[in-house]
């Protein structure tokens, strides 16, 4: 088992953290060269808070010239995307400032892929091809979850089969990003802990890997975890602590810039992978998603890594270790699960409202495994049959 693996640490995004980081948006804006920005959001959310107005403010004020573009979908689609595309297109827009969630950020990523190279933007996501080049992206963030604006990826959903597929490529990685942690106060509590899940995910499912052990990248990933438990459980009943969505949103941002994976193999993101289909056909919130499968897919494959299931267990559940390591690593898991529940978050994919038939895990399973030309995770690795026992449980 390798530990310190050669490894490539890239984070170019500027961060401007705290109260009222973004009342300069248009000066910081204008420092990019932008010209003409596309103004990209959500359902709704900024209208209601007041944020979009100021933003536009702060642009006119600054002299640039915008246009903008709401209506992004949690599990972003691609019609919207499209939709962007031709948008910035006629507008000749050379900027896009995405004011929202990793949802709107992702979509923003997408336009900027679609407006700066030829041919369907989803051949990038189906991996028919690479992508030379990508708008200049900016975000504004409203809620600590997904770590889109540090990170490469980008994930949509085709409604022409429901598929959800993800695309990474350093050129997206936004110029800046902006976070205010006021700007969460107005999230409904189950898309805080929703959002805190998908934090702790990133960081888990590098963690849960196939490398030798690490102080520092351990160190660093046993910490988040820590902190965003606790911090979580805080904001269950003081959602308007600021240093509680402090921790949160820069845990956040930092456990998927790639720094609590340098040094390992990689790891796992089978949880990931599982939990993208469940998204694309049942439109479930995505760290809800991942609490759902997260436990069965623990049981299933952690007999392949015992011991690092029982670091987890010690130093991030504070569990007591006993002779038995497996028991140790199961305790872990239960913990977990525990944990999860406690915070209202489904374990199950039952939890979340779902009953499925065999025949939809079977066409999970198939999405899952690329039609069975692929297989997933690393701990273990896992095949269609796999994926559908997993699902089943
Ligand atoms: O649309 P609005 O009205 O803004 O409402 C949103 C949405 O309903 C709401 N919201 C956001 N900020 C708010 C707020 N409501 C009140 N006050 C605020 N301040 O929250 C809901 C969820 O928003 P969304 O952007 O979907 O959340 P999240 O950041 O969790 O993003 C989820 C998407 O990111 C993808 C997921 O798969 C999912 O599609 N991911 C992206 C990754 C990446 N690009 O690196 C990695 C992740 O693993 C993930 O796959
Ligand atoms: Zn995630």
């Amino acid at each position: 088992m390798k530990s310190f693996e050669n490894f490539e640490y890239f984070t170019p995004t500027k961060v401007i953290f705290g109260k009222n980081a973004e009342q300069e948006i248009g000066t910081l804006i204008k420092t990019f060269g932008a010209k003409k920005v596309l103004i990209h959001y959500g359902g709704g959310s900024v209208t209601k808070s007041g944020l979009l107005d100021r933003v536009c403010a702060s642009l006119t004020e600054a002299g640039i010239a915008y246009i903008t573009l709401g209506g992004v979908v949690p599990n972003p689609r691609l019609s919207k995307v499209h939709e962007g595309i031709n948008l910035c297109r006629r507008e000749q827009a050379d900027f896009i400032l995405a004011v929202g969630g990793g949802s709107v950020i992702d979509s923003a990523k997408a336009i900027g892929y679609g407006v700066a190279n030829d041919g369907d933007v989803w051949d990038f996501y189906e991996k028919k091809r690479t992508a030379s080049a990508c708008l200049p992206i900016g975000a504004i963030l409203t809620i600590a979850a997904a770590g889109s604006e540090m990170s490469n990826s980008s994930v949509i959903t085709n409604e022409n089969g429901w598929l959800k597929r993800g695309y990474s490529n350093n050129l997206s990685r936004c110029k800046f990003a902006i976070m205010n942690p006021e700007l969460t106060y107005t999230l409904p509590d189950y898309q805080t802990q929703s959002g805190c899940v998908d934090i702790m995910m990133h960081t888990l499912e590098r963690y849960l890997n196939q490398s030798g052990n690490m102080e520092m990248t351990d160190g660093i990933s046993e910490t988040l975890l820590r902190t965003v438990m606790k911090n979580a459980k805080i904001l269950k009943t003081d959602p308007n602590n600021y240093e509680a969505r402090a921790e949160v949103m820069w845990a956040g941002s930092l456990s998927h810039n790639g720094l609590t994976g340098c040094g390992t193999d990689g790891g796992d993101w089978a949880s990931h992978q599982l939990e993208h289909e469940l998204g694309g056909m049942f439109d479930v919130a995505h760290g809800a998603g991942l609490a759902a499968v997260w436990g069965s897919w623990a049981r299933y494959v952690f007999h392949d890594r015992i011991d690092r299931f029982a670091k987890l267990a010690a130093n991030v559940l504070m569990l007591t270790p006993t002779d038995d390591p497996t028991q140790n690593a199961l305790a872990g898991i239960e913990a977990m699960e525990a944990y999860f529940h406690s915070v209202g978050m489904p374990t199950s994919i039952h939890d979340l409202g779902i009953d499925l038939s065999e025949e939809q895990i079977m066409t999970l399973a198939d999405k899952c495994s690329f039609g069975c030309t692929r297989t997933i995770g690393i701990v273990r690795k896992l095949d269609t049959e796999d994926i559908a026992n997993i699902y089943r449980m």
